[in-house]
């Protein structure tokens, strides 16, 4: 009994004295992070800009001479204007728009290379072609349909593509 007594005693002190350190340590962060964590965030230089950000005077005045601190539109804050894409080149219009017909012939299309078949027709001159070519023509024969069916390209590529087929066809 008096042994049990003695550990209770000295249980109950040390568990106690821990009891008070842990306080003392946590009270001792409390303090040390107030005074620290938050000074840290407030005077970080980032901090300091977003809030001059936030409580930035919706105008301002600049006086003749003075220079001017505001985002004034730069070459990097106006968008660059879409580019516009390339025409394609005759070649590039005939193999994905012509060749089907002009390649073998199908339906009556004069075919690339043939100088029989398109000295009669260079003869109407480059402009009738491409005027043919872009808004198609019945000849005697056969159909040729506008753009060759491929409304998609422009009139230059198909003015491209009638180019590359003359010079490929004399
Ligand atoms: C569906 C088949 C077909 C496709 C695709 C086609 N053509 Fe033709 N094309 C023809 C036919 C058929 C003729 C002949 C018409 C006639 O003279 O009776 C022809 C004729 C032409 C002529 C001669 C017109 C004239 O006045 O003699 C040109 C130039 C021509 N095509 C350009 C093109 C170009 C450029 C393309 C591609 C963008 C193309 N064609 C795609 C069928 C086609």
């Amino acid at each position: 009994m008096d042994r049990d007594q003695k550990f209770f005693d000295m249980y109950s002190l040390v568990i106690g004295a821990l009891a008070i350190a842990a306080l003392g340590i946590f009270v001792l962060a409390m303090k040390i992070s107030d005074r620290t964590q938050e000074v840290f965030t407030r005077d970080g230089a980032e901090y300091q800009a977003a809030v001059a950000a936030r409580i930035r005077p919706v105008g301002e005045v600049y006086l003749p001479g003075e220079e001017t601190t505001a985002a004034a539109p730069t070459a990097e804050t106006v968008s660059e204007p879409e580019p516009v894409a390339a025409a394609l080149s005759g070649p590039q219009v005939y193999n994905s728009a012509c060749l089907a017909c002009h390649g073998a012939g199908i339906g009556g299309a004069p075919v690339l290379g043939n100088a029989d078949a398109w000295a009669p027709r260079i003869a109407q001159g480059i402009e009738v072609l491409k005027d043919h070519a872009i808004k198609g023509y019945q000849g005697s024969a056969g159909y040729m349909p506008a753009k060759g069916g491929r409304t998609d390209l422009s009139d230059e590529e198909v003015a491209n593509a009638v180019d590359y087929m003359v010079t490929e066809s004399q």
